[in-house]
């Protein structure tokens, strides 16, 4: 195990503090979102469209399944990969769960003109939208988390550092 699992709703900047973590630690980084798409040979909004969030979600599960046999991994999750009790259960199994925590003002501003997240880009009232989002996952990423680091006002390298000395 001694894996690093990032989770956090989306906007939190998994992704980018996973490989910071990779570069300092010296460590594999692993991007769920970015392996989904190499194997699915489409992008997550084409999923999205032509086979709909349930095979999506069917598709993050698979690949923490995978996830089990590795080890010394930074781990980077897609936002919502936290909504299924198994992918919950899953997430535990890997590793340190690590949350990134953002406010809802950073979270709207970071993603509601970003065409990428196929999720949002649907809604005509994206702004409802995302604070009925973030409040009905709250629960479930505090739920997992191990480790909570709140990223607002912090450069990637404060977070970097935080997370390492408290892991
Ligand atoms: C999603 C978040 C996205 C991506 C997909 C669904 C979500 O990842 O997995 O669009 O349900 O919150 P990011 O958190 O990296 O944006």
């Amino acid at each position: 195990m001694n894996n690093i699992v990032i989770v956090g709703f989306m906007g939190a900047g998994k992704s980018t503090i996973a490989r910071r973590l990779g570069k300092v630690l010296k460590q594999p980084v692993l991007d769920m979102d970015r392996e989904i798409v190499k194997a699915e040979g489409m992008e997550i909004n084409e999923i999205f469209a032509k086979k709909g969030e349930e095979y999506f979600r069917n598709l993050e599960t698979n690949y923490l399944i995978s996830l089990k046999e590795k080890e010394n991994c930074i781990i980077s999750t897609g936002g919502g990969t936290i909504i299924k009790e198994e992918n919950r259960r899953l997430l535990k199994e890997i590793g340190v769960v690590v949350l990134l925590q953002a406010s809802l003002a950073t979270t709207y501003k970071r993603v509601a003109n970003n065409d990428r997240r196929p999720l949002v880009n649907s809604q005509t009232n994206k702004k409802k939208y995302l604070i009925n989002l973030f409040n009905s996952r709250k629960d479930l990423y505090n739920e997992i988390a191990d480790i909570k680091i709140r990223i607002n006002h912090k450069t990637v390298n404060m977070i970097g550092d935080e997370i390492i000395k408290k892991v």
